[in-house]
This record gives C-alpha cells, structure tokens and sequence, in this order.
C-alpha cells in the first residue's frame, strides 16, 4: 500500500475573498477506506463535508478523525428516511463509498437516492469505483450485477449522477490482487500479456472524486486510470521498482480462469464475503477479457493538478 501523506486541509474556500459559501457535500461510507480519503480531498478544496455514518459507528476511530478534519458527523440509519432526508438537505452533491453487498450496493444506496432527491440534492456519485460494468454479461461478476442493478435505479431518479470509474486500485497488486509475485519473481496471468489493463490508486480515485463532487458540470461517466498497464507493463514496473528480473507465467486461456472461478466457488463459497477470492478472479477475468477497459480518451485532465500514481511507485513503496 502507498503510503499517505496527508496535507493540511484549508478551513476555508479556495477564494476566502468571494462571498459564496462553500458548497456542502453529503459523504456516505465516510469512516471506510476511500471515504476518508475522499473526506480529505473535499477538506483541502474547501467543501463543506457532511459524513453519515451510522450510530454504531460514531465512537470510531474513522469518525474522530472526520471530525479533525473538519467535517461535520451525522449519525443516521438508511432505513430512517425523514432523517436521512435532513442530513441531505442543503447539500449540491451526494457521494456514497459505500461498500457492502445487496443490503448496501442496492439497498442502502437507494434509500439514500430517494433522501437525496427528496431533499432536492442536485447531484449524485454512487459508489462504484471500479473497472467499467457496464457492458459485462449478467453473472459475470457478482458485485458489478449489483452495481447494474441500482444503476437502472439511478438512472430512474430525478437527479443528475455521475458514475466514476478507476479501474483496479492499483494499491491491490500489493495484497488482494497477487498477480505480481515478489518472492518467485512471478507476474502470473490467464490469457493475452499485452491486454491493457486500468490501474488507479485509492488516493487518485478520492482527489479525482472530490473535484467531481464539486463540479456541476459533469457527465454521467467519468473514466479514470493512474495507468494502463499490460501485463507485460506489469512485469516491467516490478523490475524497475525492485531491480530484479521477474518472469511472465501465463497459467492458461480465460476459459481456465473461468473453470477456477467455478472451483473456488464451490470450495470457498463465502458468499457473505464482499471481496471472497472467486470475486477477485471474477474481477480479473473481467479485466484480462477487455469486457471491462474503460472506454478511451480517459478524463484524467478533466482537473489540473492531480499527480497519477504509476504502478511501479506503489510497488517501489511497498517493498
Ligand atoms: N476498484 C477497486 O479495485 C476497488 C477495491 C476496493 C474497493 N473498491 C470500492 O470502493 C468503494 C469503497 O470501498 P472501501 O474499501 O473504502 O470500503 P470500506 O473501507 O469497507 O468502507 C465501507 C463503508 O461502508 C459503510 N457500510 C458498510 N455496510 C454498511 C451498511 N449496511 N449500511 C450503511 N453503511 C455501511 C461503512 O460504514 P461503517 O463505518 O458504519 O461500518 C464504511 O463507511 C466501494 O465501492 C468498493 O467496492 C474498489
């Protein structure tokens, strides 16, 4: 994992001189992972940040540091909507990085899109933060049909979102996602080394995510990658993040990925799991068939000053 280093928040608007107020930016899932990051960004551009989090989750160490930060915490239950709708009242855009299965991804998402419209909320980001879903095949991926599925909902609304996707986080070749393997000197894959793959660290998607959130002008995609890497890309940046010489090996087609996706199911169903290693294969097939590369030109200009991470410093600083 990158380390992060946070920088100091301004407590007031980029433009302290201008009489309009900072804008108020509701943050579901604010105590997870990318939510504080994104809590974070919003901080130094200036925004108002408004975090729900659930009451169970007040007392957390996530929530005291929400409040350092200068955010305001809101503690609220999904399935309470007359609260849910006054903790959304005011705000320009709704961000969810939320992170469950249905209760959450469908569910609490929707109770959330009904406050947030019922509110009057311009705008809202689910939580998606992915490799493009879009077009993938039902049942291909267990946790993008749920994205699917409160999508159709979304695009109901009456309310203007705006979808980010990142492909992988970059941060997971380090961990989760082991197709770089250091001690063999591996880079493991199924199919074609010289499929382009989208990697994007959790620190890029959250600086990317805050300037969306407060820009009103967005479309209903906006795509994003630190870098698009192959797998041939990947063996590189591990040689020069490592200075050792790694070998490809290509364990076998898709269809050999789709025959251990079955196996792992069977033997390791942890269906409860939201990230259960099936998943994560389902993922990679995802990204090593192409069915889920984001479309290109990619919108990483869309905001000045957001440095893009390559795959071989997040190796470098893991090492
Ligand atoms: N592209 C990629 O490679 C990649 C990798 C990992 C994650 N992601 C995505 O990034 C997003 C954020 O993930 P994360 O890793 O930051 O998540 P996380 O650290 O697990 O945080 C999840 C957040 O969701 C909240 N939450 C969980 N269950 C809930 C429920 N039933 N009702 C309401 N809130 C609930 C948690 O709040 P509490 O504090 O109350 O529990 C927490 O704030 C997700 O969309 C995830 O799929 C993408």
């Amino acid at each position: 994992m990158t380390s992060l280093v946070l920088e100091q928040p301004t407590s007031s608007p980029a433009n302290p001189t201008t009489a309009t107020p900072p804008a108020t930016i509701v943050l579901a899932g604010a105590t997870g992972a990318l939510g504080l990051l994104i809590a974070h960004h919003l901080r130094l551009r200036g925004a108002t940040v408004r975090a729900l989090v659930r009451p169970g989750a007040t007392t957390k160490a996530e929530a005291a540091s929400l409040r350092l930060q200068g955010a305001e915490v809101v503690a609220v239950e999904y399935t309470e909507a007359a609260a849910l709708t006054a903790a959304c009242t005011g705000a320009s855009c709704v961000v969810s990085a939320l992170s469950g299965l249905r209760e959450v991804i469908v569910d609490a998402q929707t109770q959330l899109l009904h406050a947030a419209v019922a509110a009057g909320v311009p705008r809202f980001i689910p939580s998606d933060f992915s490799a493009d879903f879009t077009r993938l095949p039902e049942g291909s991926n267990r946790n993008f049909d749920l994205r699917r599925e409160f999508q159709r909902r979304l695009d109901q609304a009456p309310i203007r979102a705006t979808s980010i996707l990142n492909g992988m986080f970059t941060d997971l070749l380090t961990g989760q996602a082991p197709l770089i393997l250091p001690g063999p000197r591996r880079v493991v894959y199924w199919g074609d080394a010289d499929q382009p793959l989208d990697f994007t660290t959790m620190i890029n998607t959250a600086e990317f995510t805050a300037a969306a959130a407060l820009d009103d002008t967005t479309p209903r995609y906006l795509r994003i990658a630190g870098e698009v890497a192959t797998i041939r890309g990947l063996q590189t940046a591990a040689q020069q993040a490592t200075g050792h010489r790694f070998k490809l090996l290509r364990v076998g087609g898709l269809g050999v990925l789709a025959t251990m996706i079955k196996v792992t199911q069977t033997l390791v169903p942890a269906h409860n799991e939201v990230f259960p290693p099936w998943q994560g294969m389902q993922y990679l097939h995802n990204m090593l068939s192409g069915q889920a590369k984001l479309a290109e030109p990619l919108d990483n200009t869309r905001y000045p000053g957001i440095r893009w991470t390559p795959v071989r410093e997040v190796l470098a600083a893991s090492k």
